[in-house]
């Protein structure tokens, strides 16, 4: 399988100190000296040798081989590079027909037949779109990200695609970055759970399946840091972050097999990802022991000139392929001044021959030389009820209840009328969020909105529809017929939010507020007296201490996908209690930017009563929901906290911490217990606290169960300033509860 050979030797080598590596990121070592003579392979960098692969590269040309590094994003282009013969993937053309037509050129008309790999950025869906990445996030149940990824890879595979631009495992403190939408939020941790579980539903033990996809871990690394939240900015981060918030995924992706990996748009401390050869060769291949092939990002490559690590194409080509860069998307620099390069030994043989050798093994994995085409009968052009019913299942356990005074959730399903106000009420692609794939779009059917969810869970009801205002306007001349339909009815439903276009890529806010007049709107529902209840869509935090201040109930629905509406109503009625839990802190404004819970101390911590502590003159201190936070429609206790030992010994050790979760409401519910743990003291300051562990629990009504976890010295460890490893004598406390904020505690000593 994928598996890299041997876990015990990446572990191995992950415990040395990626010293050599640092002078790399540093002193812009790896890439910028790529522009000299490269060093040597790390023997660890080395893929696998395939009898299949190793025949073809004993008889391919140079220009062959440059042209298996091509990977163009039209079907012209397509034609255009096969004609030479110089063509290694094509991303972005869909349809069975189409697709089966380049391959057919590729297989038959080029010299060594060698097929073509078809990527698409399948991110939350192919034809079913899931929730939003983000939204998977707040299940804290990686079945939810597996559902996504096992639908995915078997609607995009048997209609042509063989590899996925996903999962993206992008680490992020900044929610005016609009892809944080892609991602799973701030948590490291989460984030590498949510990751393999895609990586597995994608891959399945064998991606030449068909009903499997190649997956990609993306967009490596550290692009979640961008400067401001503005998409593609510097990212400045030393070394003992790099390795500890944004690596982990990716870490934990290679481990899970993952077959590619994304360069990222970024600068790592002063060097762009696709020339940074100290993460991608001496961490990714060298460390983490990838065997997979690394694809830039597009034009990714060339935007080295711009970044002004190169010159020219000349000078960008000759940074990427040492640095790890096997694959250049859009643009052509490997395929024009490879040969030149190669003269020149600014790039080697062995170099090229290991990014080949690299992309024909993944080819060789997708079983590609023995099933080149896809059956034209078997393309997936809508989705199945199965698929809809596992895209509105996920919905429901994506969805984070904020607020429920009254409480006003759930309604009854026997309400006489409800008025759903709000610009939002009847979108249907907005639901679908960002990269909503093939689910968007002419010849496609809408998600189901939240007016017709409404509709179909209380037949019975009256159910009313004003838009009141539009997501962004300033027209609030609707307010008045809004207001009259609310007072008419029992209850309102107000759908505010963002459109699908405000996050995702190049999407970044410099405010973060509900956009245009809608808070107003919501104001002007509170006026009317009557009970309502916010919906919000939208695809980041909100800073929402309006809503929180004045709303009755406020659910958090991220982009719920193609089934939105009815699993919003599914919620709304009770049908479904919601168990999700925020994956990323809510802040109360956007000065307080970057805020997020597993954030180090200071020597003077927040003290309200005393000005000379790190906070704001005009701001309370903390977030306005915290990581981990969300409300059930029941309630639960967790208590009993047990370790299985006072101590973890540095070889070997384990400790088992338990706790016992009980319902104590009325009706069957979920809760997320969570493990969180702080090392007081450690020669790197660490996080107040840092969640290593979870589990998602059903419970009826007065049931208890208990939930176990086990840590070991891999749970209690850091890398430092040197990228090393390392598990420190010494206390650790222990949190268990159901958000960050959790107050069960306990300790052991490592040592
Ligand atoms: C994005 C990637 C995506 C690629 C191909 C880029 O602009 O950053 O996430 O996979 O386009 O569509």
């Amino acid at each position: 399988m994928e598996q890299p050979e041997s876990h015990a030797a990446t572990d191995g080598v992950n415990r040395r100190s990626l010293l050599a590596g640092v002078g790399g990121l540093l002193a812009a070592g790896g890439a910028a000296s790529a522009l000299a003579p490269p060093a040597a392979a790390d023997p660890a960098a080395r893929p696998e040798r395939n009898p299949r692969v190793e025949d073809l590269l004993g008889r391919m040309t140079l220009a062959e081989k440059l042209g298996q590094l091509q990977l163009v994003g039209t079907e012209d282009l397509a034609r255009t590079a096969l004609a030479t013969g110089q063509l290694g993937g094509v991303f972005s053309v869909v349809g069975a027909a189409k697709l089966n037509a380049l391959q057919k050129i590729a297989v038959e008309r080029t010299r060594l037949r060698i097929p073509l790999i078809f990527g698409l950025d399948v991110i939350h869906g192919y034809t079913t779109n899931f929730p939003i990445p983000l939204a998977q996030g707040a299940s804290f149940d990686p079945g939810v990200p597996a559902a996504d990824a096992t639908v995915s890879a078997k609607e995009a595979r048997r209609s042509g695609i063989h590899w996925t631009y996903a999962p993206m495992m992008d680490v992020t403190h900044e929610p005016r970055w609009g892809r944080i939408a892609e991602g799973n939020g701030e948590d490291p941790y989460l984030a590498s759970r949510m990751a393999v579980a895609k990586v597995r539903g994608y891959q399945g033990d064998d991606y030449s399946s068909p009903d499997r996809l190649a997956a990609c871990a993306k967009h490596f690394v550290a692009y979640g840091g961008a400067e401001g939240g503005r998409d593609y900015n510097t990212v400045d981060v030393s070394l003992q972050r790099l390795h500890n918030l944004y690596l982990p995924p990716f870490k934990a992706s290679v481990e899970a097999g993952v077959a590619t990996v994304m360069a990222s748009f970024n600068t790592i401390s002063g060097v762009p990802a696709h020339g940074n050869g100290y993460v991608l060769h001496d961490v990714l291949k060298g460390a983490y022991g990838f065997r997979g092939f690394v694809v830039s990002d597009y034009t990714g490559i060339e935007e080295l000139i711009n970044h002004g690590l190169a010159g020219d194409g000349a000078d960008a080509a000759a940074a990427a392929l040492p640095a790890g860069v096997d694959m250049e998307m859009v643009s052509t620099n490997y395929v024009t001044h490879g040969q030149q390069l190669l003269a020149q030994r600014r790039i080697t043989r062995d170099q090229l021959d290991d990014a080949v050798r690299r992309i024909l093994l993944v080819k060789v994995k997708l079983g590609l030389f023995e099933r080149p085409y896809v059956d034209e009968a078997g393309e997936v052009k809508a989705p199945s009820p199965a698929a809809l019913a596992a895209s509105r299942q996920a919905a429901g356990r994506c969805m984070v209840l904020l607020k429920n005074d009254g409480p006003v959730l759930p309604l009854a399903k026997s309400v006489g009328s409800v008025a759903v106000v709000g610009p939002l009420g009847t979108a249907t692609y907005d639901l679908n969020g960002t990269w909503a794939g093939l689910g968007t779009g002419a010849g496609t059917t809408p998600p189901v909105t939240v007016v017709d969810g409404i509709k179909a869970a209380a037949p019975g009801a009256n159910v009313t529809y004003t838009a009141g205002c539009t997501v962004d306007g300033t027209d609030t001349s609707g307010f008045a017929a809004a207001q009259q339909a609310a007072r008419a009815a029992d209850v309102t439903v107000v759908v505010v939010g963002e459109t699908a276009a405000m996050s995702g890529e190049a999407a970044a806010r410099s405010t973060i507020d509900l956009p245009g007049v809608q808070q107003q709107l919501v104001a002007a529902i509170k006026e009317t007296g009557k009970p309502f209840v916010v919906v919000l869509v939208n695809g980041r935090p909100l800073t929402i201490p309006y809503l929180h201040d004045n709303a009755p109930a406020i659910l958090e629905a991220w982009a719920p996908g193609v089934q939105g509406g009815h699993a919003v109503a599914d919620v709304l009625f009770g049908t479904v209690n919601p168990g999700g839990k925020l994956p990323v802190s809510f802040p109360r404004a956007v000065g307080q930017i970057p805020i997020y819970y597993n954030h180090e101390n200071t020597g003077r911590p927040a003290d309200p009563n005393n000005k000379y502590t790190s906070k704001y003159l005009d701001l309370e201190t903390g977030p306005l929901y915290e990581f981990g936070f969300g409300l059930s429609y029941t309630t639960f206790r967790v208590d009993g906290l047990r370790l299985s030992s006072t101590r973890l010994p540095i070889r070997g050790g384990r400790v088992q911490v338990s706790a016992t979760v009980t319902n104590t409401g009325t009706r069957a519910g979920d809760e997320v217990v969570q493990l969180y743990l702080r090392d007081p003291v450690a020669s790197i300051v660490q996080p107040v606290r840092r969640l290593r562990g979870f589990e998602r629990v059903t419970l009826n009504a007065g049931a208890s169960r208990t939930v176990s976890f086990t840590l070991t010295p891999d749970d209690v460890g850091f890398y430092d300033n040197a990228a090393k490893f390392r598990v420190e004598p010494g206390k650790i406390e222990v949190y268990v509860g159901t958000s960050s904020a959790a107050t069960l505690t306990a300790s052991f000593t490592v040592g």
